[in-house]
Parts: C-alpha cells; sequence; structure tokens
C-alpha cells in the first residue's frame, strides 16, 4: 500500500513541466491527483492520459479569491487529502537595474506569497500523516546577475516551509523542499533575452535556444541536465516520509558542488 501522504494529492503547475511528472509518479504509485494551472488545456491533457483518476482545477494562484479554499476545493474532489505539492512557478531574468515593477510583483505572487497562502491552506485541510512538498530551486541557495527576485523567492520558500513544518507538527502534517537544478521544461527553454532586447526571428531563436541549452549541459557535473521525473521521484519521497519535515532535497545533477 502506498505511504499515507501520496494517495490523494494536489499539484499547482500539475500540467506541466515537474508538475506533470509529479502528477504522473503519484497515479503510476496507485493515487489519484488534482492538477491546477491557469491554462486548462494542459490540464485537460492530464485528465484524458489517466481516465478517471485526475481532476482538473484550473486556477490562477496569483490571484487571492481564485486561490481562497483551493485546497478544500481539492479535497472534496477527492475525497480527503493528504498530500500538496507547489510546483507552479514563473522567472524573469533580469539583472538589478532593469527590473521591471511588474515582473517583481508576479514573481513574488506566484513563487513567494501563494505557496505561503497554500501552506497554510494546507494545515488546516491536510489528514494527519499527510505532507506538503514546494518546489524551490537552487537559485534559492546560489544566484545569477539576472534571478535577485527570482532567488529571494526560491530562497523565501524555504523558510516559510520551515515554520509550516512546525505549526504542522502537532497534527503530524509534514512540510519539506526540493531545490531542483536546470531541468529541461519549458520554463528552461524560453530564450534569455538581454534587457530591451527583441524576440529575434524563429532561425536566430532556435540556434540562440540550442546554444543556451548546450551551455547549461556543459555546467552539469553528471553530464545532462534535469528530466521532471528525476525531481518527481524526490517529491514522492517527501510526500510519504513519515518521519521527514522542514527538510530540503538538492536534485540537481552536481551543480552546486561546483561552487
Ligand atoms: N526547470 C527548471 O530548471 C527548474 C529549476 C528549479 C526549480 N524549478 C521550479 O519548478 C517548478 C515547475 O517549473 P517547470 O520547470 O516544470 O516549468 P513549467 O512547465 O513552466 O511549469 C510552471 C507551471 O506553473 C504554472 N503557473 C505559473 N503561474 C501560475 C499561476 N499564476 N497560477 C497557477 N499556475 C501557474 C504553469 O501553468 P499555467 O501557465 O497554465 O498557469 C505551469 O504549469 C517551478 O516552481 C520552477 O520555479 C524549475
Amino acid at each position: 500500500m502506498s505511504p499515507i501522504g501520496t494517495r490523494k494529492v494536489l499539484i499547482t503547475g500539475g500540467g506541466t513541466g515537474i508538475g506533470r511528472a509529479v502528477a504522473e509518479a503519484v497515479l503510476r504509485a496507485g493515487g489519484s491527483v488534482v492538477v491546477t494551472g491557469r491554462r486548462p488545456e494542459p490540464l485537460e491533457a492530464v485528465v484524458a492520459a489517466f481516465p478517471g483518476r485526475v481532476h482538473a482545477l484550473p486556477c490562477d494562484i496569483a490571484s487571492v479569491s481564485e486561490r481562497e479554499g483551493l485546497l478544500s476545493r481539492a479535497s472534496a474532489l477527492l475525497g480527503g487529502l493528504e498530500g500538496f505539492v507547489h510546483c507552479a512557478g514563473i522567472v524573469e531574468h533580469q539583472p538589478p537595474g532593469h527590473i521591471d515593477e511588474a515582473s517583481l510583483r508576479a514573481q513574488l505572487e506566484v513563487n513567494l506569497v501563494a505557496p505561503l497562502r497554500l501552506g497554510e491552506q494546507a494545515l488546516q485541510v491536510l489528514e494527519p500523516g499527510g505532507g506538503m512538498v514546494f518546489v524551490s530551486s537552487t537559485l534559492a541557495v546560489r544566484a545569477l546577475e539576472t534571478s535577485a527576485v527570482y532567488s529571494a523567492a526560491k530562497a523565501g520558500v524555504l523558510q516559510l516551509m520551515r515554520s509550516l513544518a512546525l505549526a504542522g507538527a502537532p497534527r503530524r502534517v509534514r512540510a519539506n523542499a526540493v531545490l531542483p537544478g536546470v531541468v529541461d521544461t519549458d520554463m528552461v527553454r524560453t530564450l534569455r533575452l538581454a534587457p530591451g532586447e527583441p524576440m529575434p526571428s524563429e532561425p536566430e531563436r532556435t540556434a540562440r535556444m540550442g546554444a543556451q541549452l548546450e551551455r547549461l549541459r556543459a555546467l552539469q557535473p553528471l553530464g545532462r541536465l534535469g528530466r521532471p521525473e528525476d525531481v518527481a521521484e524526490a517529491v514522492l519521497y517527501l510526500l510519504g516520509a513519515p518521519w521527514t519535515t522542514g527538510a530540503e532535497m538538492v536534485v540537481d545533477g552536481g551543480i552546486l558542488l561546483r561552487e
């Protein structure tokens, strides 16, 4: 039987990338899931791939009114909730001096405020023995010149995770985090442009994207970028680990060893 924490799980960002891989890992282990995101299409694709075991709950977690009661709605759909994975995230690379105000606010809302508010809901809704997992980043502990806002938010998530772990402990509700390195998803396949630079034409975009991915690959001690499943495996473990709370698991192909 699958461990408690892994059987009825809500996953933000569950329609794409790492979130979708987490959904598939839970489903393969015999659980059922609710997946959220803003776009209905990726969520419906997960529903179609696993008929009867997935519920799609479109939600913009940056909206205070939309995220209110999200965990309770997921619990009602699944007949209880044991696990919560906060995987939704956004990044915009901008160096200091070029940090756009709207982008700053949006990144903080999705990457820091929403996980705190949803984590508070999880404390109320998760069944005893259940767990929440926050997807942080190695950029929480290692800065790029262009990642000030994203790095600050991902570092903040680690600290709020620890407070939630303490608050949840009396009911045996656990909170943990994973810190992925560079994982090959849409997020990494977005071209990093210089401030004010327009998007190049298609052939140039493709060539520069290839070079960007190759540069990132060359940094990896284990020789390849991460796959969403590499991270999903760690998330599934933490969801179901009964005596682990307040922990951070680095899943990064060894890139932090370079620092
Ligand atoms: N890829 C990497 O190298 C890497 C490394 C470290 C950490 N991470 C973290 O891993 C997580 C997953 O990212 P990914 O790499 O799998 O990229 P991704 O495919 O772009 O996933 C991001 C997900 O977040 C959802 N999302 C964004 N804004 C949202 C909002 N306002 N409300 C609800 N959902 C929202 C997106 O769905 P919609 O667009 O439909 O809303 C999407 O499903 C993120 O937290 C990211 O920061 C990624």
